[in-house]
């Protein structure tokens, strides 16, 4: 089955972009309220992993880590010439990143509509640049653009026992039987 690499930049993680908050349940607990506001997570129904477990991707591999200034060189070696070049690999390393591989029909291509085109200023409302993030430079999420990419990417940030392969339940029901 397709698989593709995304990962949550480091602005992601540090607005507390990463799990979903069900809205229903806090809104109606103002303890819970009390508690998630002030550590500075917002209560939206879906941030960013819950939108591609919906979706029917399946997780197959997470993990948090700071990559190193060398590492986002080379996750971005096809940026190299660009001006930007350096802040963004300077900015991709300043923090923690969470980086996971998704499983799924068509997840690649699919992953990139979730995620909304580059500048925030053009991604679509309900994508999650779109509906998160502002400017280009802080857009809160990366994904793999192509199979190579997503080849590339999953085993340079994943090793191979990192990853699971498994069925649930809910497989016959995105997918049917035949
Ligand atoms: P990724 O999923 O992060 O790879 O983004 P993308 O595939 O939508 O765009 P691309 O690979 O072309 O660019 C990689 C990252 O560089 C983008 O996500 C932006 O954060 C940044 N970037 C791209 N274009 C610009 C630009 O014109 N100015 C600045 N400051 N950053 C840019
Ligand atoms: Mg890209």
């Amino acid at each position: 089955m397709e698989r593709t690499f995304i990962a949550i930049k480091p602005d992601g993680v540090q607005r507390g972009l990463v799990i979903d908050r069900p809205n229903k349940f806090i809104a109606s607990c103002s303890l819970l309220r009390k508690i998630l506001k002030p550590s500075g997570y917002n209560n939206q129904i879906s941030e960013i992993i819950s939108r591609f477990e919906r979706k029917g991707f399946k997780l197959v591999g997470i993990k948090i880590m700071v990559p190193s200034k060398g590492f986002t060189q080379k996750h971005y070696h096809d940026l190299k010439e660009k001006p930007f070049f350096n802040g963004l690999c300077n900015f991709l390393s300043s923090g923690p990143v969470v980086a996971m591989v998704w499983e799924g029909e068509g997840v690649i291509r699919y992953g990139r509509k979730l995620i909304g085109a580059t500048d925030p200023q053009k991604s679509e409302p309900g994508t999650i640049r779109g509906d998160l993030a502002v400017v280009v430079g802080r857009n809160i999420i990366h994904g793999s653009d192509g199979p190579e990419s997503a080849k590339d990417e999953i085993s340079m940030w994943f090793k191979p026992e990192e990853l699971v392969s498994y069925t649930n339940n809910a497989d016959k029901w995105i997918y049917g039987q035949n």
